[in-house]
């Protein structure tokens, strides 16, 4: 948010509750908009959505960065916790304002994912058991789910002039370890180098017009089989779009 707001950006920043989104959003330099999203709660992502629309502005990047890694097992709505915020959450932000992004001259869907992917449980997404229950490895199953997200909304933004991408911005001293004992590795990175990336993706001119990659470092990254996987990808819109149905636009 600070390097796109210093770019010339006017960011909508979101975050859980109104007084964290305003201090974030005084805390950089250029123009900033707070707006309250709670990626556990369906509600709160139309509500987001709705607040977003009322700007009235194209969504020139949309950058599904939020995350979270979990001890133990959690659920909403009888899913796997990881699975609802980091993905199906931004799923349906995603398809509330898509048309947003493609009103935008190059707009671009960036979509945080991790090099974790390639540790999801074998099979990929748990299609037959979305609550978590039978399975571990929760967060590389919701950031794989993040990949293949990105991967066929790519395919279904090709011939449009909006792009999709997903971005690891490797191993990064944030707070994403706060509720397992915060243990970073001591190659881990600041949070400026985590993000520059992303802000890549978001804004640079070198990235208009790419799609449908999985980046780190500037760079295409390696990714598993699994995330490269079209048909798991294209199931996945769709379970995800039955699982929030009564929350998508009419
Ligand atoms: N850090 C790494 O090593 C690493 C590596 C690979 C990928 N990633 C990915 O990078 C992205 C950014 O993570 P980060 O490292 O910057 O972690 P972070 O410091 O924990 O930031 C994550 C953000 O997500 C927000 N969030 C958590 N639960 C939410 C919910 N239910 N609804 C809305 N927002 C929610 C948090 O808000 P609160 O402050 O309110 O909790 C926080 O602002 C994530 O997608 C993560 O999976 C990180």
């Amino acid at each position: 948010m600070r390097v796109l707001a210093l770019r010339g950006a006017h960011v909508i920043g979101t975050a859980r509750s109104r007084a964290s989104g305003e201090a974030a959003c005084a805390a950089v330099r250029g123009r900033a908009t707070p707006v309250v999203l709670d990626l556990a709660d369906f509600d709160s992502v139309v509500a987001a959505s709705a607040a977003v629309r009322a700007l009235d502005v194209p969504i020139d990047a949309l950058v599904c960065n939020a995350g979270v890694v979990l001890g133990d097992l959690e659920q909403v709505r009888g899913l796997e916790k990881t699975f609802v915020v980091n993905h199906l959450g931004h799923y349906l932000l995603v398809r509330r304002l898509l048309d947003r992004v493609t009103a935008a001259p190059h707009g671009r869907v960036v979509v945080l994912g991790s090099g974790d992917e390639r540790n999801a449980p074998r099979g990929g997404i748990q299609f037959d058991d979305l609550s978590g229950a039978s399975w571990d490895a929760r967060y590389a199953h919701s950031k794989l789910a993040n990949g293949l997200f990105s991967l066929e909304l790519s395919r279904r933004l090709s011939g449009t002039r909006a792009t999709s991408n997903c971005v690891s911005p490797g191993h990064t001293r944030s707070r994403i370890l706060r509720n397992v004992g915060n243990r970073y590795r001591s190659d881990a990175r600041s949070v400026q180098q985590g993000a520059a990336t992303p802000c890549w993706l978001a804004a640079a001119p070198a990235a208009a017009g790419v799609n449908g990659g999985f980046f780190r470092d500037f760079a295409p990254a390696p990714q598993s089989d699994m995330q490269r996987d079209t048909a798991m990808a294209a199931r996945l819109w769709s379970v995800s779009e039955s699982l929030v149905r009564d929350w998508l636009p009419g």
